[in-house]
């Protein structure tokens, strides 16, 4: 009997992070650095949302498309941060990586090409594969002064015949945030291929270039282009565990979209919405305030690392990762084993974001500044122990 999964399935890489995170399971003297998450716990009043939803006998299906209350108050967000967008563009997903695999169930077809800049999130490059699509990388490249994307080799691969790009800005792990100039080519080029654009903007409230907001598509392309924005509560409002998010589609793809959502997940959490509406009501000051210790933690890591002798890291200008190169690491996996057994310190491998992250690490740095400090110094003594 054969009881393998699809091939398309069982070539899925599984995850380096979870593979590190294993190795230091069950041990209390690990400083972990390795997962992307906020270190605050979900704010009181967002709580409060939902337990109060919870109380009140909110517990049955919604709308597919989520409830129509959080619709017209994400269309509301996302006009105030972007462009005029009706709640008719908005549906509400189970967090970020469900709304990613939505609209490539929506467009992705088995054969398709898709472009992707990379190293990225490794969820990103496999969801695509989930579907049998063949994926095209476009490597950013390491600069002291900040990772740099080849813009022409970006163009370059949005050859005719590509199904989509798949652009992740902020871009986890490097922190790169792609320029408006950059976006303009882009856009011209896939509106001249009749490319879709997934804008994967989790990290867009995550910026330190001066404005409340990365540079989007959105604010560039209108209702008719193929763009769709994918979306998550997870950073922006500290809920990675509620698991809420939302896309920006055309109005055109709505109703195909509220079908998908029946046949995943039919909907997310009533009680979980309530939350979610709140967060978008009242939010902006968790925002605010994460953004200025994100910041700190960034500038303090960054200086921090780059004392270190053989530790090269950019500011990056979003995120809140360091994707960070160690002189002389060949397996980065290897050795964020050996430095979560010599001196308990979790970081992620390079490799876990593509082979083009191999001889890098990425830090969360969403951390106090005793931790960061215990972090560094444990850093530097892997290191003198041989590590690299
Ligand atoms: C680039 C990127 N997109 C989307 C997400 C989605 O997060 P979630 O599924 O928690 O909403 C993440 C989470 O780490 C991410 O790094």
């Amino acid at each position: 009997m054969d009881l393998s999964a699809r091939p398309a399935v069982r070539a899925l890489t599984a995850s380096k992070i979870r593979e590190l995170f294993n190795a230091g399971l069950g041990r209390s003297d690990v400083l972990p650095f390795w997962v992307g998450e906020p270190d605050e716990a979900t704010p009181e009043f967002i709580r409060r949302a939902g337990m109060d939803s919870i109380a009140a006998g909110e517990l049955f299906y919604t709308h597919n498309l989520g409830i129509a209350e959080l619709r017209e108050a994400l269309a509301a967000y996302v006009t105030r941060l972007h462009r005029v967008v009706t709640p008719e563009s908005i549906a509400v997903t189970s967090a970020g990586v469900n709304a990613l695999m939505l609209a490539s169930q929506l467009l992705v077809d088995p054969g398709d090409r898709v472009v992707e800049v990379v190293p990225l999130w490794p969820n990103l490059q496999e969801i695509p594969k989930i579907l049998g699509a063949e994926v095209v990388t476009v490597p950013l490249a390491f600069a002291p002064s900040g990772w740099q994307l080849d813009l022409d080799r970006l163009l370059e691969a949005l050859t005719p015949g590509t199904k989509a790009l798949y652009l992740n800005s902020p871009n986890n792990p490097t922190g790169w945030t792609i320029s408006r100039e950059a976006q303009q080519a882009v856009l011209a080029r896939c509106r001249a291929h009749g490319i879709w654009i997934f804008a994967d903007d989790a990290y867009e409230r995550q910026y330190y270039e001066g404005n409340p907001v990365a540079p989007s598509f959105l604010e560039i392309a209108d209702a008719g282009d193929r763009v769709i924005s994918t979306n998550t509560f997870s950073k922006a409002w500290c809920m990675t565990g509620w698991r809420l998010g939302w896309l920006v589609v055309p109005p055109a793809l709505i109703d195909d979209l509220g079908k998908l959502i029946e046949y995943n997940t039919s909907c997310a959490p009533v009680f979980i919405q309530r939350a979610g509406l709140a967060a978008v009501r009242e939010g902006e000051p968790v925002i605010a305030h994460m953004l200025e210790r994100l910041r700190r933690a960034r500038d303090l890591l960054v200086a921090s690392l780059n004392e270190i002798p053989g530790v090269e890291a950019a500011l990056p200008s979003g995120t809140m990762y360091a994707f960070f190169r160690v002189a002389g690491v060949r397996d980065s996996l290897a050795f964020c084993k050996q430095l979560v057994r010599d001196v308990g310190l979790g970081l992620a491998p390079g490799s876990a974001f593509g082979p083009e992250g191999e001889g890098c690490v990425r830090w969360c740095f969403a951390a106090s500044e005793a931790r960061l400090r215990d972090g560094v110094e444990r850093l530097r003594r892997g290191l003198q122990q041989g590590g690299g």
